[in-house]
């Protein structure tokens, strides 16, 4: 598990309880093989002592912007040159507000603008603050600064409270922090994948359709580019541009998409089905606009054809992976469909939930296979989608080794 071998880490640790958390992860990071250098803030060394950190990752620690003594031993610019990534873990709200308006005002903020590196944050705070409008809104900002999200978790936090707040556990930080390097995985592969809605005609101008975005396909297209492999993103309609280096194909309705996806099988190692397509579409689409008359209008529905099903069934069948939206019961639905469809990897998604649901930039997913079960916790889609996909290239290798 050396996937931070030869990697420069700069640890930033902001002041929250969670910060004692540091000197395990500092520990958790060495194992995967990284250098560890540790910034702290004002704020952090009321939590843990410089000293502990120093002890452990056997740098010393930077804590002073103005202190010339440490800035002529390593400066901020060359700090900011050294990481690899930077990570900041606990990440308070505070920081997370000068990261998102790109304050400078000490040596961990001034790290983070002047460097080129992934910043990756591990946000820990009251669960007030972090439901707290501005911080969202910070957040929102960060994701869209491409700054990774992990985290944080739910769960009883040291005020008392209970809800979303809690700084990930070690472990599953250095964890995330690896997956950040890991390219190369699917190199060669052909990967297809759905994305989107789709759009089921009632007359020339009217459809039947759903809520999904298509962020969770397109983020996932991305992570398999990175990760080497030669991508075709079939999108129902969305709003939304391609990312590099993908072959994209447009399609509006389940019939479309199901054509494209067979016309591409041949062409198919892996086969992602994230699009939400509609599970029945009207019986006849009217030729002119229906002109409204009568109180009341049936269409009637009929069923559309189950892309993946039709997939996993294939006598060129490739390593299919399905996501099952649901409300209730995820874990249940999940792992019938998975049987009932054959898949080899259900991603399970709970859409009740308004923070990780359909048209939000967050996601959490519990990853099921015949035999095992994984929880990636909520973090953006972008960062999540690239665990997924290293989730997915470990069992499509293990599957292609048996
Ligand atoms: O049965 P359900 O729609 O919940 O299953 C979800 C999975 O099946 C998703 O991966 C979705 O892309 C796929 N699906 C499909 N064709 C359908 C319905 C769902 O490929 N007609």
């Amino acid at each position: 598990m050396q996937q931070l071998n030869n990697k420069q880490i700069l640890l930033g640790v902001t002041g929250g309880i969670a910060a004692y958390k540091a000197a395990e992860l500092v520990r958790r990071l060495q194992d995967y093989g990284a250098t560890v250098r540790v910034v702290m803030t004002r704020a952090a060394q009321e939590f843990i002592t410089p000293l502990t950190l120093q002890a452990l990752s056997g740098n010393p620690v930077h804590c002073d912007l103005l202190d010339t003594e440490a800035e002529a031993a390593m400066g901020h610019i060359e700090l900011a040159r050294w990481a690899d990534l930077v990570l900041v873990a606990p990440a308070s709200a505070d920081f997370m507000a000068r990261l998102a308006n790109g304050r400078a005002d000490d040596l961990l903020t001034t790290v983070c603008l002047a460097t080129d590196a992934t910043i990756a944050i591990a946000p820990a705070m009251n669960q007030a603050m972090w439901r707290d409008a501005a911080t969202q809104a910070n957040l929102k900002t960060l994701i869209s600064k491409s700054v990774a999200i992990f985290g944080p978790g739910d769960g009883s936090q040291a005020c008392g409270d209970i809800g979303p707040g809690r700084m990930l556990e070690a472990a599953i930080l250095a964890e995330m922090t690896a997956d950040q390097f890991q390219s190369n995985k699917l190199d060669g592969v052909k990967v297809v994948i759905t994305a989107g809605p789709t759009r089921e005609a009632i007359d020339p101008v009217r459809y039947i359709s759903n809520h999904s975005s298509g962020k969770m396909g397109f983020a996932l297209a991305q992570a398999a580019v990175e990760a080497g492999a030669s991508v075709t993103l079939i999108a129902g309609p969305v709003c939304l541009t391609s990312p590099d280096r993908v072959k994209r194909i447009d399609v509006d309705s389940a019939e479309q998409m199901y054509q494209a996806t067979m016309d591409n099988l041949a062409n198919c190692d892996i086969f992602i089905g994230a699009a939400a397509v509609a599970d029945y579409r009207p019986a006849e689409s009217a030729d002119q606009k229906i002109k409204k008359s009568a109180e009341t209008l049936s269409i009637e529905l009929i069923r559309n054809p189950d892309i993946i099903a039709a997939v996993a069934s294939h006598q060129q069948r490739p390593f299919t992976v399905g996501f099952a939206a649901e409300t209730q019961n995820l874990i249940g639905y999940a792992q019938s469909k998975l049987e009932k469809k054959k898949l080899d990897l259900m991603i399970a998604n709970d859409v009740a939930n308004t923070e990780i649901g359909f048209n939000s930039d967050n996601n959490a997913v519990t990853v099921i296979w015949n035999g095992g079960e994984k929880t990636l916790p909520m973090t953006s889609k972008q960062q999540l989608s690239r665990c997924l996909l290293s989730e997915i290239a470990q069992r499509y290798r293990e599957n292609e080794a048996t």
